[in-house]
């Protein structure tokens, strides 16, 4: 479906072209003179526009130049009558697609359309990859390690698909910074990127979140509101931890992923969506298939194409540009990180990924404001580090040690498992382990 704009000073035949377009399921409208299709190119630049050549008030000529300008990314198309085809080939040398000669089918022009269509479409992807590469691919997903280069590849394997891709990876791997990416060097580049984390929103807030409403669906449902499904149509829809979706909610995004079609709540009618699922998750979802707390069904659907994010310590090689990218982008030089420093970091396990290493340089920056920065500098503050040395009593054996992180860990998360397994580097499963062993988990909600 393309949107088109068609202009002819003869009404008659604007309305019956739009009347013929709409049928065949474009967005057109049929105008009757240019200065009203620039005021609404101004506003909504259409894909297509349709103008006839000889007219009063501006000619096509007029038109396709002020429109070119206005909207670079319109492709034009001249009607013309025979008499005058010389004067519409010399339109293309000014930027027109192509021209159609009067009169003419409806079936000769949809055929024109489909045309420019496939052309757009090749363009756009053309143009998201060339955008996204000039960008820098290579500079903003930092890292010349093969688990990287890795990343990197299937990133560009993936492009060219539709396909919804499962992103995995520890805290602060960069599973945002890679969907967004996937999203960039796809054909929905131009489209809306909409990014949603399933773990921050409350359950009953989810719904109405992704699904949107009408007005009147619930007590407090003022106004129609558009659900994510709908906002990320045309693009990418990212939904972030996807694992902590709930069950309910699971059986209705894997029905959206069958047929493309959501129904706001409260709404009678279904809407079609057209988006590209992209999502993440911190969590082995394997364990949560075997403890029956997410769908198997669904998640064959979203796990089409796997990224497996590598945590940082396993590519320890990329510290070094990473970190001067990263103070590059706090407006620091790359050369200011210090010799020493560098080899703090380098020896560091980085449970928090990428993430942690920003807020350190962060810091870092902070206390050094100029000049190179120094080992001392660099304060390396998680749990596992600390720990020795943060408020647990002298003279502890290895359990009480254990005991007393998990218990920080907890307090730390205020009671958040998920986040506390986190801060631990393990899993859930393991951390339920310990919490019983240890006779922990009433602890969990103080
Ligand atoms: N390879 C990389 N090159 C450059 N920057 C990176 C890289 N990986 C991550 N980052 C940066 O690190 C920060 C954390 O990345 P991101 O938010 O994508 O991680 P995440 O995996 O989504 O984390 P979480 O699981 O905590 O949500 C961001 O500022 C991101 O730009
Ligand atoms: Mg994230």
């Amino acid at each position: 479906m393309a949107s088109i704009l068609i202009v002819d000073d003869e009404a008659k035949i604007c309305k019956l072209l739009q009347a013929e377009l709409v049928d065949a399921g474009h967005d057109a409208l049929g105008l009757t003179t240019g200065r009203e299709a620039l005021d609404r190119a101004g506003q909504n630049p259409p894909d297509i526009l349709i103008t006839d050549l000889r007219m009063d008030e501006m000619d096509g000529i007029t038109l396709l130049k002020k429109m070119k300008e206005a909207s670079p990314h319109t492709d034009v198309v001249v009607m013309t009558a025979y008499a005058s085809v010389e004067t519409a080939i010399e339109t293309m040398r000014l930027g027109a697609y192509d021209y159609i000669i009067k009169p003419f089918n409806t079936e000769e022009l949809l055929l024109l359309i489909e045309r420019i269509e496939s052309t757009r479409r090749l363009r756009e992807e053309n143009e998201g990859l060339r955008s996204y590469i000039a960008s820098g691919l290579d500079d903003r997903i930092v890292g010349t390690s093969d688990a990287i280069r890795a990343v990197k590849k299937l990133i560009q394997d993936v492009s060219a698909s539709e396909a919804p891709v499962l992103i995995r990876g520890e805290s602060g791997t960069g599973k945002e910074l890679v969907a967004n990416a996937v999203h960039k060097t796809s054909r929905r580049a131009r489209g809306p990127f909409i990014a949603i984390n399933c773990a921050a929103i409350p359950e009953t807030l989810l719904e109405s979140e992704l699904f949107g409403y009408e007005r009147g669906a619930f007590t407090g449902a003022t106004r129609r509101k558009l659900g994510h499904f709908q906002l990320a149509s045309g693009g990418t829809l990212f939904l972030d931890e996807i694992g902590e979706l709930p069950m309910s909610l699971q059986s209705k995004l894997l029905r959206v992923l069958e047929e493309y079609r959501v129904t706001p709540l409260g709404g009678e009618k279904e809407v079609k969506v057209d988006i590209r699922l992209v999502s993440a998750t911190n969590q082995p979802l394997e364990e949560a298939l075997e403890e029956g707390t997410f769908r198997e069904d669904l998640y064959y659907r979203l796990n089409v194409f796997p990224i497996a994010l590598p945590p940082l310590r396993d590519r320890r090689e990329d510290i070094g540009d990473t970190g001067r990218y990263l103070l590059e982008q706090m407006g620091r030089k790359g050369s200011d990180l210090g010799e020493d420093a560098l080899r703090k970091l380098q020896v560091y396990h980085w449970p928090g990924n990428v993430r942690e290493l920003r807020n350190v340089l962060e810091r870092a920056t902070i206390v050094r404001p100029s000049g190179k920065i120094a080992e001392e500098d660099i304060l390396l503050t998680t749990l596992k580090q600390s720990a020795d040395t943060d408020g647990a009593p002298e003279g502890l054996n290895l359990d009480e040690m254990e005991k007393h992180m998990i218990h920080k860990a907890l307090k730390i998360s205020a009671g958040n498992k998920s986040e506390a397994a986190r801060l631990l580097g393990i899993t859930r499963r393991a951390l339920y382990g310990r919490l019983e062993r240890y006779q922990l988990d009433d602890e969990v909600n103080t």
